[in-house]
């Protein structure tokens, strides 16, 4: 073949790739609303940068007639490129072949681009868009699946991994995402379930949309599954970049910080944002606003039990990991939910070396039946052991109640927190004074004349003795009492003295978080 020939031949294997599974089922997925998965890959990497690996790959089925639907690629684009400039592994499942579903050789190419994330030291994004295993090439998938489950596991804590759902993700397909760190997904086009709807009618006879059971908002808001939305795929590649920018590329690394020109870190708004009934809420999103960097927070599970807010930010130009009970929603109370939520993103920061900047104001645990008999002793043990074995710099911030249990559980100096600050509202103690005086002074107060006046001073004199941060601070609790103007001064001290933090933890298999 003379050399033209062959270069031409390279052209057409190429130009056929570039087809996906053709016109007519390209123009089905755009009028799904949905991109291929070759434009997704142009709207996420920058510009020119992706380099694709594995395009003529193929599958070698022959079953069902398979022989007959080969397509260069076999549904899934793999590859390298940046986003603003950092090296990224991708694959993105093309729904045009096969309805991106995964086989031997799809599952092959996705376990090499993770295999040289891994090498390399760079994040995975997974853009999934798949009717699952493909059905006539049988246990094969089911293999490929399994070779992807586990080196999800094996890079889990080495490379961030991040999934986005832009169109189906069904049966044991989900695993992957779900081994992933960072779940997003599409609003209206997007769904995961273990079992679709059909098969839920059948077992509990229950009715539901695809989108009930398992689209966006149920798994931003009811299952915790997604850890973000995007009304569309362009909003959903958006984010992905700009999640990207809050990452290390590994374990080993920092994540990049902005440049920072030190200027008036005082915030005099926080001395009056505290209402002046402690039992009065407020948004402690407006406190965390003040100390970080103007505009610069991701908040992470915003749906997701509220009553904890959790999400990316930077102070001073490093990145931080926020964790901070929210008293506008039930009181900042800690719950099942938000323990789960709290524990999962502490080691998320924890394994990417992302220090921890925790804002206290937390009533204590939920009480009730319901939480009881779902385990929360259990769950609330992981947020405990979560922050426990956390060796980043620790940061903790209390601003007003931090009471009983709650009070150690959230980042406490007893638990390894590096640096514990405490405005002077602050109220560190075992219990509401209410409930304090009605247990320890109860036979007083029942023989009293006048039995609730007698409550009430005795309230006070509890409230008088414990309602504040001294007799903690006294104990080295608390390495100081500040003003809430002073936090943000406070905050960016503490993380230069600690930037070089080394904590080593007890030589082990691993540890055995309560799960
Ligand atoms: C092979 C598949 C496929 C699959 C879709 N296609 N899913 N081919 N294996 N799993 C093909 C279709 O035949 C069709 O081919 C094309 O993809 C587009 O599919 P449509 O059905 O036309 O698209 P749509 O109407 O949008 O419906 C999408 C869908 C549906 C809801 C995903 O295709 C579907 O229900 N597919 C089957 C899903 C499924 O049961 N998967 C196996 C789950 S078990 P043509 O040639 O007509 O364009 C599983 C186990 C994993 O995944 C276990 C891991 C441990």
């Amino acid at each position: 073949m003379a050399m033209q020939d062959r270069y031409n031949l390279l052209a057409e294997k190429a130009g056929s790739a570039l087809k996906g599974g053709g016109d007519e089922r390209v123009a089905a997925q755009h009028k799904k609303g949905k991109l291929t998965a070759r434009e997704r890959l142009l709207l996420l990497l920058d510009e020119g940068s992706f380099q694709e690996i594995g395009q003529l790959v193929m599958h070698r089925s022959t079953s069902f007639g398979l022989d007959k639907q080969v397509f260069p690629g076999d549904g899934v684009i793999t590859g390298h490129g940046t986003i603003n400039g950092r090296t990224v592994y991708v694959f993105s499942q093309d729904f045009t072949v096969l309805g991106g579903s995964l086989a031997e050789a799809h599952a092959a190419k996705i376990c090499r681009i993770m295999d040289l994330a891994m090498r390399n030291g760079g994040p995975v994004i997974g853009l999934n868009d798949s009717g699952g295993a493909r059905i006539q090439e049988g246990v094969v998938s089911l293999g490929g699946y399994a070779d992807i489950f586990h080196r999800n596991v094996m890079a889990s804590g080495v490379v961030p991994q991040i999934s986005a759902i832009m169109g189906p993700c069904a049966g044991g397909a989900v695993y992957s995402p779900a081994l992933t760190d960072l779940v997003l997904m599409v609003e209206g086009t997007s769904y995961m379930f273990v079992t679709g709807p059909n098969v839920v009618k059948t077992v509990t006879h229950e009715e539901v949309t695809s989108e009930e059971l398992g689209g966006a908002s149920t798994h931003a808001a009811k299952s915790g599954v997604a850890h973000f939305t995007a009304a569309n795929e362009l909003q959903a590649l958006d984010h992905l970049r700009e999640l990207v920018g809050f990452l290390p590329n590994n374990c080993e690394e920092r994540a990049p910080a902005f440049p920072y020109t030190a200027g008036d870190e005082s915030r005099p708004a926080l001395d009056t944002i505290l209402p002046e009934n402690p039992n009065q809420p407020y948004d402690i999103r407006e406190v965390m606003n003040a100390v970080i960097d103007p505009d610069s927070s991701m908040e992470v599970h915003a749906e997701y039990a509220r009553n904890m807010v959790v999400g990316f930010a930077r102070v001073a130009g490093e990145v931080v990991g926020c964790v901070a009970n929210q008293p506008a929603v039930l009181a900042g109370v800690l719950d099942i939910d938000a323990s789960i939520k709290a524990a999962r993103f502490v080691r998320f920061c924890d394994a990417f070396n992302i220090p921890l900047l925790v804002f206290v104001d937390v009533p204590g645990f939920l009480p009730g039946t319901d939480q009881e008999w779902r385990g929360i002793i259990d769950h609330g043990a992981k947020l405990l052991y979560a922050f426990s074995e956390a060796t980043v710099p620790r940061i903790t911030v209390i601003t007003r109640k931090a009471y009983g249990g709650a009070y150690d559980v959230m980042n406490s100096k007893h638990i390894g927190c590096d640096m514990n600050f405490a405005w002077p509202a602050a109220e560190i103690a075992v219990m509401g004074a209410k409930g304090a005086a009605e247990i320890i002074f109860r036979n007083e107060i029942s023989k009293a004349e006048d039995p609730a006046e007698k409550l009430t001073e005795k309230e006070n004199e509890y409230k008088e003795k414990f309602a504040n941060p001294y007799e903690a601070a006294a104990r080295g609790f608390i390495d100081e009492v500040i003003l809430p103007s002073e936090t943000r001064i406070k905050v960016i001290e503490s993380l230069r003295m600690l930037r070089n933090k080394v904590q080593r933890l007890p030589r082990k298999k691993h540890g055995n978080i309560p799960l």
